[in-house]
């Protein structure tokens, strides 16, 4: 069948891994080799071993039409996390879909910084009330509902599909009983939930991405995830202006907003924080890269 563009209607396990890590490779994956495994682990539903000791064995059927799709989608760019549909965060697997931003190994520091925080409140003892502010995969509330067991936790977004996704990974690690998903603007849902000046940490990763900034990000970042997740205005800082003016209406007394920030960010927000006049300590931690990652603020 030399010259044609018909697809085989079967290959050998090894033939497929080899044609799909060229295909990757030329589409400019670094780790192509790795990702085509991953694939067919995922398409063929099989064991990383299973696959090293079955090379001549040969796909057919849908088990084949399943892995090219996948390697055609990955060749495309669409992000590997979109494709297997989970990501490992805090140590727990997370289910991720077009839709939801995939959770980033930096931003366990957040969730870091919010433990640490919620043994440093005043209240510490009582049952800590925790608000999550556009919360995506769920990912920071579901992993705080893990490691503080006794808290109380309330999880916003504006994007409905997000909270699917996230009601769904709460269940998956048994905390549904503990967070309560809202869908709307930033910190509004919760002054219906009648939790004004009740909130003992507000967490948030928010969108950061400048524009200037836009056309430079990775094509699985730039066309796949949520532009709703990224994008923080002309020069970033929208989302930190506005959470830094509304989050003391909800914050208790000696209560803390987390945020995190982007490379470069850290000065401009200490400095927002600031004009407010509303916070005491201003803390900025950075992550293992050495960048300025996190900024936790005390209300005075
Ligand atoms: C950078 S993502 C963070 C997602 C998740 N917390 C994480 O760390 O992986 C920002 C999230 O904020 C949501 N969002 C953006 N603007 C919002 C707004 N005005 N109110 C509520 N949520 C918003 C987006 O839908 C998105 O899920």
């Amino acid at each position: 069948m030399i010259g044609t563009d018909v697809p085989p209607q079967a290959m050998s396990i090894g033939d497929l891994a080899r044609q799909g890590a060229a295909r990757l490779s030329r589409a400019g994956i670094e780790q192509a080799g790795l990702e085509t495994a991953w694939l067919l682990e995922h398409a063929l539903r099989v064991t990383p071993l299973d696959l090293r000791l079955n090379e001549s064995q040969i796909v057919e059927g849908e088990g084949l039409r399943r892995a090219q799709a996948l390697l055609a989608r990955r060749a495309d760019r669409e992000p590997l996390q979109y494709l297997l549909g989970t990501q490992e965060f805090c140590g727990l697997e997370f289910e991720v879909e077009p839709g939801v931003l995939i959770p980033r190994p930096e931003t366990e520091l957040l969730v870091e910084a919010a433990v640490r925080c919620a043994g440093m409140h005043p209240a510490a003892g009582r049952r800590p009330v925790v608000a999550d502010v556009g919360t995506g995969s769920g990912c920071i509330a579901v992993s705080l509902a893990r490691r503080l067991p006794l808290a109380v936790l309330h999880a916003t977004d504006r994007s409905a599909e997000a909270l699917r996704v996230a009601r769904r990974n709460a269940e998956r690690h048994d905390v549904a009983g503990q967070v309560t998903f809202l869908e709307g603007d930033l910190l509004k849902p919760l002054r219906a939930s009648g939790l004004s000046g009740r909130v003992d940490i507000v967490v948030s990763n928010p969108p950061y991405i400048a524009e200037r900034e836009w056309e430079a990000l990775q094509p699985e970042v730039r066309l796949f995830e949520p532009r709703i997740a990224l994008a923080g205005g002309e020069d970033g800082l929208a989302v930190y202006r506005r959470l830094v003016q509304e989050a003391p209406e909800f914050l208790s007394a000696g209560g803390w907003l987390i945020m995190e920030v982007g490379q470069g960010q850290a000065e401009s927000v200490r400095m927002l924080l600031d004009t407010t006049k509303q916070y005491g300590v201003v803390d900025v931690r950075p992550d293992q890269a050495g960048i300025d990652r996190v900024v936790c603020a005390r209300k005075q």
